[in-house]
């Protein structure tokens, strides 16, 4: 068996985040700064049929039947091995790295189980399509995050910007105008599940507010999506302050984030809003192309610890 390699990338919420929980529709795009990658060797003169996985950046190397049942990399190899009907891995070593901050909004859990299903699955020889893939890495999602809505794994598997509603087909979106986005890390880890679990409770104290907080999204989010067809990235930097105001009034920024966003409007950003689970991990900064980098160093003096600066191509941009 040949060695496989596969890669897959990050992402972030434009909007939409936490409502979409509830049914209400996101966007998020797909980043390709950053990315997982999952490399698999085999080693068929292993005298135990034995598998060893070694992910530096989470300080794991063990053997796969060493990990803990629940283990989300064991059970995506017992997923594919169910799909595929098999009952064990021929020996080899998994190798997985990535340049993704785990527990930062950027979609770290999602792309290494979507470039591990899919370096598997080509491993056993029956490469899985994208829905299979999605499928899976869904399923794993959930051991991570609770009750996911799948936007997530939805974009990282495509690896297309898309408008996306919870147990509806996604819709890709085409961008007339490309858009360009400062991505600022605060350098707090916070855990999606903690503050998805907090929303839920909120929600079921103060039922009537949440609600209207996740219609006044909803909105957000089907006007960005116009905004993105039609080119408008004024108005589009407007509708992002907005979801962030909403998500302050929720509960979900903190002051770290606060502070990015404020300084990335100071310094020239059309919008910016905190973006992904909250209380931590990434802001989004709306910039021209021209003002990217003067964006991103006036955040990074403000504190975040990195900054990616990353591009949507236009329709028109994509065709030629
Ligand atoms: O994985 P994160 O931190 O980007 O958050 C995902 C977005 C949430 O809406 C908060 C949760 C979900 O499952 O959609």
């Amino acid at each position: 068996m040949p060695a496989i390699s596969c890669s897959a990338p990050g992402k972030i919420i434009l909007c939409g985040e936490h409502a979409v929980v509830y049914g209400k529709p996101a966007i998020a795009i797909p980043v390709f700064n950053v990315a997982t990658n999952c490399h698999i060797i085999a080693q068929p003169t292993a005298s135990s049929n034995e598998t060893l996985i070694a992910a530096p950046g989470i300080g794991l190397r063990s053997r796969l039947s060493s990990l803990r049942e629940n283990h989300p990399i064991r059970k995506a190899i017992e997923f594919v091995l169910d799909s595929m009907k098999l009952d064990h891995l021929p020996s080899c070593e998994i190798h997985i790295n990535s340049s993704i901050p785990s527990a930062a909004g950027l979609g770290s859990s999602a792309s290494t189980s979507i470039a591990l299903v899919r370096a598997l699955s080509m491993y056993l020889g029956h490469p899985f399509d994208d829905a299979e893939v999605s499928r899976i890495a869904f399923e794993i999602e959930k051991i991570h995050h609770g009750t996911p809505s799948g936007i997530d794994t939805t974009v990282i598997t495509y690896g297309k910007p898309l408008f996306f509603i919870k147990n509806y087909p996604y819709e890709l979106l085409h961008l007339r105008n490309s858009i360009t986005l400062v991505i600022a890390d605060t350098g707090i880890k916070s855990s999606t599940a903690k503050v998805v679990a907090e929303v839920r409770s909120n929600w079921e104290k103060s039922h009537r507010e949440f609600e209207n907080y996740f219609d006044q999204i909803q909105d957000i989010s089907r006007n960005v999506k116009r905004c993105l067809e039609s080119g408008n990235n004024l108005t589009l930097g407007e509708l992002l302050n907005r979801n962030h105001c909403i998500l302050i009034e929720m509960g979900i920024s903190c002051s770290k984030l606060d502070i990015l966003v404020k300084c990335a409007l100071e310094n020239g950003a059309q919008g910016a809003k905190l973006s992904g689970g909250g209380q931590g991990g990434n802001i989004i900064a709306l910039v021209s192309s021209e003002k990217a980098e003067t964006v991103a160093e006036a955040i990074r003096h403000a504190g975040a610890v990195n900054t990616i600066i990353t591009r949507v191509p236009s329709e028109d941009e994509k065709a030629k």
